[in-house]
């Protein structure tokens, strides 16, 4: 059955998965670049390596500055990150609050198989270990994310990424369209 993911515009989106999940596919394909505020990029820009995992506090705090630069404009945000750590969104779920934001949560429920295989299709391989890890990790999160504040919360399988439909409560259809690039 289609989802559709039917969100204020003033929302703050968070993408939820293990590696090879295919949130970044999924960002890229419903928002714009410039909604999408990715922890890949983050650490990219701090150090020109988004593989490089010791640049974890520099990373997270560019991405925090931006998103709260983005909300305290108003802005429709959606966070790319693994956001699989409870503490990690109840931050989140925190500043969104601050800034009167909805916040949402979109779990990528996809089997550890299909993590695996989708990330043999790509140039960047995170270890088998870390999928287990984090595969993991979103088991714990489906049971506890309810209780985090969430003000909606999707949780999505494989059919459901590939199909979904997002729509804003309170824009037009031109609107919203309108300046989609990549
Ligand atoms: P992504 O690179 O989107 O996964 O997809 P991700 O969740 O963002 O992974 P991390 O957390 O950044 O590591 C992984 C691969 O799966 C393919 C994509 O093209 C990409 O190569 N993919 C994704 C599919 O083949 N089908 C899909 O429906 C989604
Ligand atoms: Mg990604």
């Amino acid at each position: 059955m289609t989802v559709t993911v039917n969100l204020p515009s003033r929302s703050l989106v968070l993408l939820s998965g293990a590696p090879g999940s295919g949130k970044s596919t999924f960002a890229k394909r419903h928002f714009l670049w410039t909604q999408i505020v990715s922890s890949d990029r983050c650490r990219a820009m701090v150090c020109d390596d988004e593989e490089n995992m010791a640049v974890h506090h520099q990373t997270y705090s560019l991405l925090q500055h931006i998103v709260r630069l983005r909300l305290s404009l108003g802005r429709f945000t959606v966070i790319d990150s693994t956001a699989l750590e409870r503490k990690h969104r109840i931050h989140y779920v925190s500043l969104a609050k601050d800034y009167h934001f909805h916040p949402v949560a979109i779990l990528f429920d996809v089997p550890y198989e299909l993590c695996v295989q989708q990330n043999e299709r790509r140039d960047r391989r995170v270890p088998l270990e870390a999928i287990r890890h984090y595969h993991a990790m979103l088991q714990e999160t489906k049971r506890s994310i309810w209780e985090e504040g969430f003000a909606e919360i999707f949780v999505l399988n494989a059919e459901q990424i590939r199909t979904a439909q997002i729509s804003f409560r309170d824009k037009e259809p031109k609107e919203r369209d309108n300046k989609r690039r990549n």
